[in-house]
Formats: structure tokens, sequence, C-alpha cells
């Protein structure tokens, strides 16, 4: 007999710590049993307060767990949408396979639309999970090593001039999360940072400060990391690097490591300043890092064989719930007027038919309900891996998962959805 799971949402810090106990055993992490590390779970508390965690319960015992932060994702045309960020997705240990993930996804989509967002987004802990909800990969990520002694620039590019400088972690707060702001409205795919978020990524989740602001600047930087910063000529930052070294003294010389944590920047030529200061600290031996695939330092180096590629990586899955919404709300890149037949665009995952029309270049669109056939056929899934303006809608035909009414019309909607700077995703949740 097959047992019905239900999921409700968190009301107490015993749900909450309940829901940390079953993430970090679902994860094959040590739930804290030390007073310091109960100490600070508890501290933990204070954020995870602030987001929706859900638990799922199979014969009133709770043995799944999900959390859903509030986001704008953005889209091209400095635009954005707000999204339901799910983290933290986790089923105990021997009760796998009942349908634990199935209903905690359902229920995450159903109050995503109650609660207006266009969907939701996360990072896929495997790649064959969250194709059947209706989940596409929406930005990409390239892993390189850069080794320092063939990372020269080339002469002809634009690399912005002004100053480039250390931040003290007492800044940190001060200077990023704005910047950082500014950054993700170039492309498709950031997603935004709650003070919360903010103070977790900086402080660590076993540091988070209290709600008052004054309490953070005590701990950022308590770890082992840097922040390197690009100021242009008017003093105004536009670039900084989150890194941190690794230590390697070898019979030859130093050989140290370099990890960039993040790297923002609002425009080409000041990411270009910062790769610059970063890959000529002295004593390091080679960087690591993600950028995106279209990162202006892989046309930028002398030696464009320097970089070596560990990996490839889609990071941003996004499953949309308002396909209306989700092509109202970015820019395309040449008019055109499309019909997109979803089949399972619905509120129950049932056909929906809309019309496209983009009257400019740049502008955003109009987008209504449409009955009648589409020039191309395609599931939520595959939109979500064209909407940012990355993926490509020809290569998804190619392989059968868009159908055209006629010959060309992919390529046409590749015309208009694409957009440079790629989709690219900084945070990691
Ligand atoms: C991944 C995880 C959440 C799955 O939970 P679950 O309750 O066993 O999943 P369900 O029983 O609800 O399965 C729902 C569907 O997903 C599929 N599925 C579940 N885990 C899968 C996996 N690891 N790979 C591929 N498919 C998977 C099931 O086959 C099922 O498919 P169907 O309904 O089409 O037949 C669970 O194994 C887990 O907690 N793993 C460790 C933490 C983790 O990876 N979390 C995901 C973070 S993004």
């Amino acid at each position: 007999m097959s047992m019905t799971v239900s999921v409700r949402v968190a009301e107490c810090d015993d749900d909450l710590l309940e829901a940390a106990r079953i993430d970090l055993t679902a994860f094959g992490l040590p739930f804290a049993r030390t007073p310091t590390a109960i100490e600070s779970l508890e501290r933990s508390l204070q954020w995870r307060r602030t987001t929706t965690t859900y638990l799922a319960e199979l014969e009133g015992r709770a043995v799944g767990t999900a959390r859903v932060y509030d986001m704008a994702l953005s889209t091209p045309g400095a635009m954005s949408v707000p999204v339901s960020g799910v983290g933290d997705l986790g089923v105990l240990p021997g009760f796998g396979g009942r349908g634990v993930l199935r209903a905690l996804v359902v229920r995450m989509l159903d109050d995503a639309r109650a609660r207006g967002h266009v969907g939701a987004a996360l990072y896929a802990s495997e790649a064959t999970i969250y194709g059947r909800f209706g989940f596409g990969p929406a930005t990409r990520s390239r892993r390189v090593r850069i080794p320092v002694a063939r990372a020269a620039m080339r002469d002809d590019v634009s690399i912005a001039v002004g100053r480039t400088e250390i931040l003290e972690p007492t800044e940190w707060f001060g200077v990023l999360p704005e910047l950082y702001g500014r950054a993700a409205a170039r492309r498709g795919g950031e997603v935004s940072r709650s003070s919360e978020l903010w103070a977790n990524v900086l402080c660590g989740s076993s540091r988070t400060p209290g709600t008052r602001p004054g309490e953070w600047e005590a701990t950022p930087g308590a770890d082992d990391r840097f922040c390197m910063v690009h100021h242009d000529p008017t003093g105004a930052p536009v670039s900084y690097g989150l890194y941190s070294i690794e230590e390697s003294w070898e019979p030859e010389g130093p050989a140290h490591s370099m990890t960039v944590h993040e790297l923002v920047a609002v425009d080409a030529a000041a990411e270009l300043a910062l790769w610059q200061a970063l890959l000529t600290l002295s004593l390091v031996r080679h960087v690591d890092a993600w950028v995106t695939t279209d990162s202006p330092l892989l046309y930028a180096l002398e030696d464009r064989w320097a970089p070596s590629v560990s990996g490839e990586h889609d990071k941003l899955w996004l499953r949309i719930v308002d396909p209306v919404k989700a092509l109202s709300m970015r820019r395309y890149r040449i008019a055109g007027d499309v019909v997109l037949s979803l089949t399972d665009g619905g509120p129950a995952g049932e056909p929906l038919t809309v019309a496209l029309s983009v009257a400019s270049g740049g502008a955003t669109g109009v987008v209504v309900e449409y009955d009648g056939p589409g020039q191309l056929t395609m599931g939520v899934a595959e939109l979500a891996e064209v909407l940012l303006g990355g993926g490509s809608v020809a290569l998804l035909a190619s392989v059968g998962r868009v159908t055209e009414a006629r010959p060309g019309e992919a390529a046409r909607l590749d015309a208009m959805f694409g957009w440079s700077p790629l989709p690219y995703v900084t945070h990691a949740f």
C-alpha cells in the first residue's frame, strides 16, 4: 500500500532544526553533535527564519525538506523576474523512492505560482533528476586553471584604467552588494542576494550575524578570503574578486595556488582589469576559477591555450510556471513575431500556446495566450534552456526536442532570443 506524502511549511525553530538535520543527513554531512556545532546551527536559524522551509512527512514523520528564497532572476536587457530559489532539498536515507522529492517539488511549484513567481530556480545535484519536473539548464559555467606564467594579456585589448586594491573585510558590506546588483543587470541568470544571503556569503554560515547591519561588520572576512576591487578614475568600484590562496613552497620556488570564488564586473574592461591584478600577484603559480563560456579573459590572453578546462557545468536550472510573464519580462535582440506551443506550459501541465510580438530590437515583447497552431513546439524545459539568451533553439530542434512547423523557425527564434553576454549565475545555492 502506498503512503501519501504531506508537505507543510516549517513553523517553529524545532521544525527548522529538524529540517537542518534531514538536509545534512541527506547530503552525508554529520548533524551537529558538539555544543559548538549546535550553537552555530542555532545561529544559522536566524537566517533560516527569513526563508520558507518545507517539511515533507510520511505517516506524520518528517523525512524530507527544502527551502525557498525569494529571488529576482536577471533577464536579458537589464530586467528581472521574481523566482523561488530552491535550496537544501533532501530526503532522509531509507525513505527514498517514495515520492517525497516529487511531493516537495509539486508543492513548491504551486506556491511559486501563487506568489506570482515566474518559476523556480535551483542548482541540481544530478543532471537526471529535474528534467521530469520541467526544469531545464539555463546557464553555463566553465572551470579553468590558468598558469600565471602564461597569462599575459594581448596589448590590443581594452582594460579599464583606474586603481585596483585589496578591500578590508569591514568595507565588504559597503561595496560588494551594490556592485553585484549593478553587474547582475548585464546578463541573464544572476540571482539577487537578500541581506541575509549576503551575510551568509561574506561571513560564512557558521558565523551568521545578527539582524542589525552593524553586527555584520565584525565578522566578514573572518576566513581565508581576500577581496580585490577595481575602481574607475572617478573612484567608483567597477569589479571585485573574492579569492583565497593556498601556500606551497617547492624546492624550485613558490608555487602557491589561487582560487577565485567569484569575480563580478560591470563590463568586460572592468573584468579584465581585475583579472590582470589577480594574474600578476607574486608567489602564485596558477589560478582556478569558474568563468562564463564567453568570458572576456578567454579572448584577451596572448596565449589562448593557457587556460586548461577541467569541467563545464550548467549550474542554474529553471522551471517556468508562468510562460507569459517569463517571455514578457526580458528584452529581445531583434524584432519579430512568433507563436510558441508549449506542450506543458499550462498551470496543470497542460498545453499552452502563446504569441510573442517584439516591435524592435532591444524592446520587450507583448505576449498573449493564443488559440491556434504554434510555429514552434517545445516543453517548458526547452524554453528554460533558451529564455535567458544562452542555449540554442536550432540545436534543440536538430535533436528533436523542439519541432518547427517550417524549417528556419528555430533559427529565427535564436536570432530574437540570443543575448550577449551569455547568461551566468555567480551565486551558488
Ligand atoms: C535526490 C533525492 C532528493 C530524491 O528523493 P526521493 O524522495 O527519493 O525522490 P522521489 O521518490 O520523489 O522521486 C521522484 C522522481 O525522481 C526520480 N529520482 C529520484 N532521485 C533521482 C536521482 N538521484 N537520479 C535520477 N532520478 C531520480 C525518481 O526516479 C522519480 O521518478 P518518476 O517519478 O518519474 O518515476 C534524494 O535521493 C536525496 O535527498 N539525495 C541526496 C541529496 C540531494 O541530492 N538532493 C538534491 C539537491 S538538488
